[in-house]
């Protein structure tokens, strides 16, 4: 099978109630994860896109984290609502979503 055009890692790491850093999963990886799962499904875009639920990444409290490679293009706050706008234009359309782009302060 080709290597996928597009991988997306998504952290779903969970911490426990009241942690100070917070975590990805307690700001809605999860339900964000499925909603890739089902567009994958849904559009048929096996071995075009793959996703890949990650620890953490970092940048907790901009989570949900999301970072796509080979581009290396870093989201912050991806909602499941967020996931068809992501596959429409970045993985069909090569362009990334502007408005979810992760502040570059924040990356790494
Ligand atoms: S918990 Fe998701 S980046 Fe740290």
């Amino acid at each position: 099978m080709p290597a996928p055009t597009h991988h997306f890692f998504l952290c779903t790491n969970q911490r426990p109630p009241g942690h100070p850093k917070g975590s990805c999963a307690s700001l809605g990886s999860h339900p964000t994860f499925e909603r890739f799962i089902q567009n994958l499904e849904e559009k048929n875009l096996w071995g075009k896109m793959k996703v890949t639920s990650t620890g953490c990444m970092g940048p907790c409290m901009a989570g949900p984290v999301l970072v796509c490679y080979p581009e290396g293009i870093w989201y912050q706050g991806v909602q499941p609502q967020d996931v068809d706008e992501i596959v429409e234009k970045h993985v069909l359309g090569g362009e990334p979503v502007q408005r979810l782009l992760m502040d570059p302060n924040l990356v790494g």
